[in-house]
């Protein structure tokens, strides 16, 4: 992740040696801003993204802890937001043609990763549709005049953790080692890993949900797995598109959900083949099941990730 080093400004160097830092099992260094531990790259992003994003009032922006189901709610969105144009053939629709991250970037490492004032031409249609793995607290200020929507994915703890130690061995082309595991497991509950504290991550979205529900929406990976028709109602509802009653009667739903679906998407050429930002599209379809962590996770590990939820989300008794 730290490829892109040399986008790092000398204000930004000056900024990192006054923060606390540490370097992963990986080598890879990270630095602590604003409560959050990102890349130092990936911080370069944020600050441009801070001092440079204009919003819009009509955008759009997914937000999730990495790996917690961001490329499902990428589809699913542009999938809801596709009912209202009318598309000459089937064969238009933009999932069908790219990944949901090659329709969707990310603010802070695809959008802002280089400047503080990329070209956004290619965003001119409305809403404009963003993502990030911010905490929600690190677009506060960048955001607090607008009444954009954010919609936010979680996950449980520890599918999350077994799915990025899966999917960080697959794209590095290496082994997903026992000793791998450990160590992102120990980073993951000291809260120092890439966007972590997860637990800060969540509260901040949790916490924005109550306090401006019309801008920020709540959403679980578990709950859009166990009803996904309430879910994806609940989400179109937020986003200001309801289903009208026809469209429940004509099956647009169940079509939203099948084309989303991970059988769907990851058998489709442009998702067996293609990349983003040097990743395998394929790499983002794997098992997508709640509970797949109990076939890795020693009963102690589980303790301590169930000890870690206790304790540091009890107030919104939320995320197991
Ligand atoms: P697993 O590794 O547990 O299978 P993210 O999209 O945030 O990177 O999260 C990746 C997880 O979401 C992976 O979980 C992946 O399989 C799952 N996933 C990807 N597409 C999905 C879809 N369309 N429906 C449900 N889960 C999906």
């Amino acid at each position: 992740p730290n490829v892109r080093d040399d986008k790092i400004s000398e204000e930004t160097k000056k900024l990192i040696s006054s923060l606390p830092t540490h370097t992963d099992s990986q080598g890879q260094k990270l630095c602590k801003y604003q409560g959050c531990w990102y890349y130092y790259n990936t911080l370069q992003g944020v600050l441009n993204f801070q001092s440079g994003f204009q919003p819009q009032d009509t955008d759009i922006i997914i937000a999730s802890y990495p790996k917690s189901g961001t490329t499902w709610l990428k589809a699913l969105i542009v999938a809801l937001l596709e009912r209202s144009k009318n598309h000459s053939s089937s064969n238009d629709h933009p999932l069908l043609h790219d990944n949901p991250h090659g329709i969707v970037p990310f603010l802070e490492i695809d959008v802002f990763h280089e400047s503080s004032s990329p070209n956004l031409d290619k965003f001119s249609a409305t809403p404009r549709l963003f993502s990030t793995h911010m905490p929600l607290h690190a677009m506060h200020e960048t955001l607090k005049q607008t009444p954009c929507k954010i919609v936010y994915v979680c996950r449980n703890l520890k599918d999350t953790l077994i799915s990025t130690w899966l999917f960080a061995c697959a794209i590095l082309k290496i082994e997903p080692t026992r000793s791998i595991l450990e160590s992102m497991f120990k980073s993951l509950c000291n809260g120092t890993i890439f966007y972590g504290p997860f637990w800060d991550h969540l509260l901040s979205y949790w916490r924005g949900s109550f306090e401006d529900p019309k801008h920020v929406l709540f959403m679980r990976y578990e709950e859009m797995k166990s009803e996904p028709h309430e879910q994806i109602k609940r989400l179109a509802d937020f986003l200001g598109s309801p289903f009208t009653k026809q469209e429940e009667e004509s099956g647009s739903v169940e079509e939203i959900l099948d084309l989303c679906s991970l059988r769907n998407l990851s058998s489709l050429e442009v998702n067996k083949t293609g990349k983003v930002n040097n990743v395998d599209h394929k790499n983002f379809f794997r098992k997508g099941e709640v509970g797949d962590s109990k076939n890795y996770l020693t009963p102690e590990m589980e303790n301590k990730i169930d000890m870690i939820i206790q304790e540091k989300l009890q107030e919104p008794e939320t995320a197991t």
